[in-house]
């Protein structure tokens, strides 16, 4: 990958500004949260949203939060009901990330997601990442500012150990208070579940639902629709690897010099690959493509989470 420069900005205005001029330009710039640091990008900009896989060398993609102002740019993005309203009212801004149905043509790229029809959003409540939010108004989607499978940071020391070299910025807002990553409560279904524990207690969300929270282990037996979990995600053809040409009645999803009747990237650029991913399975899905076969993708770089997406979608099913 390429070698960058990171930018170490203080708080002050310039280090905001040059931070919002890093994001709008389609770069990364880590940012402290009250949770941890996260490694935003414009969640509109599916090569914007690449490049945080590639900083962070993730071997797969799932799904990432989408960072907000208010619940007013929430409801831009994601369908609330009454309980999820009532969720937000209680706990933003703060640690609590709620999933919900992903408001139809909404801007944000399908790499955010992972190609599911829900999203998960967040209002946080660091000082400095709210100013950035409002004045670049757009959705920031923000893992943590960690290489994949090391710890999460909550000092800009920690994001710099991992990441220098590798991202555009990165602004000291000093150490996270909460210091654990936010609490996930999917409101897909009838009664809001628990995805992952974190900033919010189980217990206080249970006080102001007035009712126990599901957790999602309790209901790793109920039918499940197919794309309601991230690893679901595929094309509805069945999917051969590693193809040179279509053969009988195939689609061809082409990479570089193998030209398809679609492509990832006709240049064979990995990150252009990444942004397009999910965007051309929804449209094989739109063609009604039975038979899907894609031409070989480097094992290397980004391409690792693109196979893996690949080799996720030829399983058998
Ligand atoms: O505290 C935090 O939440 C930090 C700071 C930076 O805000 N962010 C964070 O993001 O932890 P990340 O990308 O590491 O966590 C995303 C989690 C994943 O476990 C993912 O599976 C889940 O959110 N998630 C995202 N979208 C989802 C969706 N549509 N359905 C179910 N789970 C989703
Ligand atoms: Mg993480």
């Amino acid at each position: 990958m390429t070698q960058l420069i990171t930018q170490h900005l203080i708080d002050d205005a310039y280090g905001i500004e040059t931070a919002c001029a890093v994001l709008q330009a389609g770069g990364l710039a880590a940012l402290p949260t009250e949770t941890v640091y996260g490694l935003a990008a414009n969640a509109c900009d599916s090569v914007a949203v690449a490049k945080i896989y590639e900083a962070k060398g993730r071997p797969s993609f799932n799904p990432l939060i989408c960072h907000v102002f208010d619940v007013c740019a929430a409801c831009k993005i994601g369908v609330f009901d009454a309980v999820a309203l009532q969720l937000a009212d209680a706990f933003w801004p703060g640690p609590l990330t709620l999933v919900v149905p992903q408001v139809e043509g909404s801007d944000v790229a399908t790499l955010v997601t992972a190609g599911l029809q829900s999203v998960a959003i967040r209002v946080p409540a660091h000082p400095i990442v709210r100013e950035i939010l409002q004045s670049v108004a757009v959705p920031l989607a923000a893992p943590s500012a960690n290489p994949s499978g090391r710890v999460s940071p909550t000092t800009a020391a920690h994001v710099l150990a991992g990441l220098d070299g590798r991202i555009d910025a990165v602004l000291d807002g000093g150490s996270c208070a909460v210091g654990v990553e936010s609490t996930i409560v999917s409101c897909l279904g009838p009664t809001p579940v628990l995805l992952r524990e974190g900033g919010v207690t189980a217990e206080a969300i249970e006080a102001v639902l007035g009712a126990d929270l599901v957790r999602s282990t309790d209901v790793v037996d109920a039918p499940v629709a197919p794309g309601q979990l991230p690893s679901h995600y595929a094309p509805r053809g069945t999917v051969r690897l590693n193809a040179a040409k279509a053969g009988d009645g195939e689609t061809l999803v082409g990479f570089g010099s193998v030209a398809g009747d679609l492509t990832l990237s006709a240049k064979g650029d990995l990150t252009e690959a990444a942004a397009r991913l999910f965007d051309v399975f929804h449209q094989l899905d739109a063609m009604g493509a039975r038979k899907i076969a894609v031409a070989p993708v480097p094992e290397e770089g980004l391409g690792r989470a693109i196979n893996d997406r690949l080799r996720r979608a030829a399983a058998p099913r």
